[in-house]
């Protein structure tokens, strides 16, 4: 079975110079990221429960089962969620299906909308392309409680309410919440919609394995059993393996050093790979709310948490890299590769009206490919002869398998991160003080006093010009 690798030779110093670290650096960090490792698995059966996610055979049976007797039945899932509860949606079916999906789904599949924001220009466009009655709803809230789900829950309900009644509106919704609370949860037993459960000890941005990513995923025509596999195979894996042979230990140990002792605190990563590219996105989310904090665990300020950046190969090259490569030393980066691609498109033969032109010549009778890679390893080439600190995942090809490698492995990197950065990296206070300032803004009950605050802190003149 081939596994994702981790090649991490160009962040040492003898290949990038002052910027890199040290081999006795790397090394030395050993016993804290295996000690960190050891704190976050001794939780695995209390709080921090996304890490059994890959070996919960029933509730992978009760997806499948449900996928199967709703097979044909609808034109479009629509999942209705935010943050958490849709970025790792996005990202599996741009990974493992078409880019062109919705275009044309394969044979009995439906089209998949993620529905991660509530700008009306959107959601009104959504009304007007879907038809509801040919529509099943995934509704995602862990809290069962979150503004822009809700509201969307609102208005696809009163669409297919109108087109389907009362009683028939129910066969169109499904959704994935909290096993008890929340008004979500409570609207489950009201209505008695098909629901699935987010489990206690599975954060939004954790839970992509739960039913939150499985869901959508089985409907779209994923392999969520190979998914599941791969990312318990890379949690053996880690389990078990020494700092120096453990890709999450020594993912987290370059972030932490390069950031904390190197002063980069920008972390892009860089998929050459348009599969791949919305996984950056996830992995964004991940690691930006887990780390980025105001409190340490003891409840110090310290302001603490890398920036993370999302740049897609080859397309960034002709945008971002200009400043990877000569701007400050301040980032670093992490390339996912891909050897063998699922298609492969070749470059015809130049043609003798432009045989005497070099600037094209070189490029016929070769693969698209070809190209591809060496943009990439000429970029890699470019960052390490600049003195940037840069590493790769690597994967001999795409499939549902190294995905959930991929996923498993920054998942348990971040929860690492969060031991070595001292923060608590499964809350998101910041989250909730936009949250409580927009409910009082609404006129929500109970948050009078926050609506008061706000007006009283209005600018008495807006500098706008
Ligand atoms: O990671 C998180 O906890 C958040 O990004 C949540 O997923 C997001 O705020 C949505 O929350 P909920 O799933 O409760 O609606």
């Amino acid at each position: 079975m081939s596994q994702i690798r981790f090649d991490y030779t160009n962040v040492l110093a003898d290949r990038v110079g002052e910027h890199g670290l040290t081999a006795a650096e790397l090394e030395a960090m050993a016993p804290q990221a295996e000690a960190a490792l050891d704190a976050v698995l001794a939780r695995s059966e209390t709080d921090l429960r996304w890490l059994g996610l890959p070996g919960e055979d029933e509730v992978l049976d009760a997806i499948l089962d449900y996928a199967s007797s709703v097979a044909g039945k609808f034109r479009n899932v629509v999942v209705l969620g935010i943050g958490g509860s849709a970025l790792g949606n996005t990202a599996l079916q741009s990974a493992l299906g078409s880019p062109f999906h919705n275009v044309e789904p394969p044979p009995g599949m439906a089209r998949l909308f993620v529905l991660d924001n509530i700008d009306p220009d959107l959601v009104g466009e959504v009304l007007d392309l879907i038809d509801p009655a040919e529509t099943l709803f995934n509704v995602i809230s862990k809290s069962g409680g979150t503004a822009e789900t809700m509201s969307q829950f609102l208005i696809f309900r009163a669409r297919l309410v109108e087109v389907l009644g009362e009683d028939g509106h129910r066969d169109n919704i499904v959704v994935t919440t909290d096993a008890k609370n929340g008004v979500l949860r409570e609207i489950v037993e009201r209505e008695g919609y098909e629901s699935f459960i987010v489990p206690d000890g599975v954060g939004g941005r954790f839970s992509v394995l739960s039913p939150v990513g499985l869901l959508s995923s089985a409907l779209a025509g994923i392999d969520v059993k190979g998914l599941l596999k791969g990312a318990m195979e890379m949690g053996a894996r880690c389990a078990r393996a020494s700092f120096a042979e453990n890709p999450a230990l020594m993912h987290a140990s370059i972030q932490f050093l390069l950031h904390e002792r190197h002063g980069m605190p920008i972390a892009v990563m860089f998929p050459y790979s348009h599969r791949l590219a919305n996984m950056a996105d996830w992995y964004a989310q991940l690691l930006a709310e887990s780390l980025g904090k105001k409190k340490d665990r003891a409840g110090n300020d310290v302001f603490r948490g890398p920036t993370p950046v999302r740049a897609v190969g080859v397309t960034d090259q002709h945008s971002q890299v200009q400043l990877y490569v000569e701007g400050p030393f301040d980032k670093w980066f992490t390339l996912l590769t891909v050897d063998t691609a699922d298609h492969e498109v070749p470059i015809p033969p130049t043609p003798q009206a432009f045989a005497d032109l070099e600037g094209v010549d070189y490029l016929g009778g070769r693969r698209l490919g070809d190209l591809f890679r060496a943009e990439r390893d000429g970029t890699e080439i470019a960052l390490t002869e600049a003195g940037r600190p840069n590493a790769s995942i690597q994967f001999d090809s795409i499939t549902a398998r190294s995905v959930g490698q991929l996923i498993y492995m920054l998942e348990l990197s971040v929860a690492v991160m969060g031991e070595l950065y001292d923060v608590d990296a499964f809350d998101q206070p910041g989250v909730e003080a936009g949250k409580i300032a927009a409910y009082a803004l609404m006129g929500r009950d109970g948050f009078e006093g926050r609506k008061a605050e706000i007006e009283a802190s209005a600018p008495a003149k807006r500098n706008r010009i």
